[in-house]
Parts: structure tokens; C-alpha cells; sequence
């Protein structure tokens, strides 16, 4: 890096470190709360949309991407699960840096959207690709009584993290961690009331195996929904969103986590991933029904639902 670069990484962690440590060390109060939220409204475009798009295809054959790099499809699972095992020790703080906080508040939207119950009814949630526990945690902490949460991750590294995060807070009766690939979850058809897939499904080389495991693993009335970086579409907020992801992300990934490369990974991978209608649409191919999502924040991310009726 020259020293332009430096000067311009300097500014930007003056401007983000404070807020992203405070938001680690705490869950959000009110005048934090208040100040996303209004900048959310500010940019958000929620439009609830219902889809009969057609499935886009998903990488098959000999090879794949693997961020803008075509690897071949047996060996890029492998090279995600190198990524993840670099990067959990700082998963979190990373995540609060990249993106200011934000993704807090658009896991507490998904959250609401499981809606699990506050009663002890008995309600099964999984989280897939769930790595560190944050939805899992969220859900569990909005539930009642009778909601019992698995989170299922490919990476060992992150699924440690993970853990100790959930005894810490003692949640280790009620949450399962289970290593497990999307692809192929150990579980019984028809076990779990809700599942959700937060910033995991475009990690996963096969995205309609995932969903069709996603809809076999579901009780019939259950929900799946993914959370996921999506496209965005309002002018200038998408230029000043390529400039973060592509200029500010792997810098600080290697500044905070010393791993340039695996955020250049994330970022590469945000942009493979397809559009809202086709990934609607995969939805949809997979035999969920009423499949809808709404836009966060300009679209920068996404909440897809579909339910197995
Ligand atoms: C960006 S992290 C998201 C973690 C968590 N859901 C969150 O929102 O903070 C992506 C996760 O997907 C997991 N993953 C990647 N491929 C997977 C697969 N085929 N099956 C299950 N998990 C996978 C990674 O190990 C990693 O923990």
C-alpha cells in the first residue's frame, strides 16, 4: 500500500473503530438503535414483492467461482472452509467493522420474521451456515419457553467460537451446535418449525441442493428464511458501496484480522451471488411456495422467505 492509501485507511478507522467497538462490546442502546434506524429508513427500499421468477442456474459441471476465480467444483468448498477457519477469531469484530453495525439490525429483522414463540410451545429453529451464533442466540432470546435452537456450520473453527460464545452466555441447554455441510444436513425430514441461512448460502457451492435440504428438513408450515448480501440499486449509495467493499474491506480485513485476501474472497463472492428475483426464483424451484423478500438497506442485503405448505 502507497501512502495515499495509508492516509485514506487511516480516515476511514477514525471514523468507523469507535462506533464498531462500541457496538462489540454492547448490545445496541436507543440513541444507537435510533441512529441505524433512521439511517436505514433513510436508504431502505422494503418493498414486499411475490414472485413466479424463473431459477437461475446454479454453478455445475467441472468448474466453479470461487469469488471472481474459477476453481473447480470439488476443491472450492475446501477453500471456503480455509477462509472461515482464518478469519473466526475476528469473525465478529470483523463484522461489526465491515459493516458499521448494521448487520445487528438486519439479524433482528430476520429474527422478527421467525417470530418465534413467547409461550413454551414447542418450537424447532435451525441455523444454517449459523458459524458464531448470532441468530441462533437472537432467537432464543426473543423465544419463550418451549424454543429450542440447532445451529449446523461446515467450519469447526467458527462452530468453537461459536460455543464458548453460547456458554458465556448460558444457552448451552438450549442451543445445539451440530458440524454439519448445507448440503447434507444430518438431521430427520421435518424436524425444525423455522430455518434460517444468514450471509451462509452464497458460501455454498451447491446453492439448490441447499435448498432442497432446507425444504426436506422443514415441518410442513415451516419457514425458511435467508438473510443475505444482495444487490443494490439506488444510485450513489451503490457507488459508495463498491468503493467500501472493494477498497475499504480487504484493507481493513488485513489491517484487523491480517487476511486481505479472505475479505477479498467475501466481497468477490457478495457480487457471484444472484440478483433478488433469481434467487426468488431458486427458491421457488425448490418447492417453497408464497416465496417473497424485501430489500435492506438499498438492497446492500436481503431477507428471501418461502414457506413449506
Ligand atoms: C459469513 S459466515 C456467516 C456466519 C453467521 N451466519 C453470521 O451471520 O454471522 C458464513 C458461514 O457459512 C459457513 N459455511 C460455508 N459453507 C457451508 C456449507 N456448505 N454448509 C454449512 N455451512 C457453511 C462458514 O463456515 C461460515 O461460518
Amino acid at each position: 500500500m502507497d501512502r495515499g492509501d495509508w492516509r485514506a485507511l487511516c480516515r476511514i478507522v477514525v471514523r468507523f473503530l469507535p462506533i464498531a467497538a462500541a457496538l462489540h462490546a454492547a448490545p445496541m442502546r436507543w440513541p444507537q438503535r435510533l441512529f441505524y434506524g433512521m439511517l436505514c429508513a433513510m436508504i431502505d427500499n422494503s418493498t414486499e414483492n411475490t414472485f413466479g421468477a424463473t431459477a437461475s442456474e446454479p454453478p455445475v459441471g467441472e468448474t466453479t467461482s470461487f469469488g471472481f476465480r474459477p476453481v473447480g467444483v470439488s476443491e472450492r468448498q475446501g477453500l471456503v472452509n480455509e477462509v472461515f477457519a482464518s478469519v473466526a477469531g475476528r469473525y465478529d469484530l470483523m463484522n461489526d467493522l465491515m459493516s458499521g453495525g448494521l448487520h445487528r439490525l438486519w439479524k433482528n429483522d430476520l429474527v422478527t420474521q421467525v417470530g418465534p414463540p413467547k409461550s413454551d410451545r414447542a418450537f424447532r429453529h435451525i441455523d444454517v451456515a449459523g458459524g458464531t451464533g448470532d441468530v441462533a442466540m437472537r432467537v432464543i432470546k426473543r423465544g419463550g419457553e418451549g424454543c429450542r435452537s440447532t445451529i449446523c456450520d461446515i467450519s469447526r473453527e467458527m462452530l468453537d467460537v461459536g460455543q464458548s460464545r453460547i456458554n458465556k452466555a448460558g444457552l448451552g441447554s438450549v442451543i445445539d451446535v451440530v458440524e454439519g455441510n448445507a448440503e447434507a444436513l444430518p438431521f430427520e425430514r421435518g424436524t425444525f418449525n423455522a430455518y434460517t441461512i444468514a450471509f451462509g448460502i452464497r458460501n455454498v457451492t451447491n446453492i439448490d441442493q441447499a435448498l432442497t435440504e432446507a425444504y426436506r428438513v422443514l415441518k410442513p408450515g415451516g419457514r425458511f428464511l435467508c438473510l443475505e448480501f444482495s444487490h443494490c440499486d439506488v444510485a450513489l449509495l451503490d457507488r459508495i458501496y463498491d468503493f467500501h467493499s472493494f477498497e475499504v474491506i480487504p484493507r481493513l480485513g488485513k489491517m484487523a484480522a491480517g487476511d486481505a485476501e479472505s475479505y477479498k474472497y467475501l466481497v468477490e463472492s457478495i457480487r457471484k451471488f444472484p440478483r433478488q428475483e433469481a434467487f426468488a426464483g431458486m427458491i421457488r424451484t425448490a418447492g417453497f411456495e408464497r416465496v417473497s423478500y424485501h430489500n435492506l438497506t438499498g438492497g446492500i442485503a436481503a431477507i428471501h422467505s418461502g414457506w413449506r405448505l
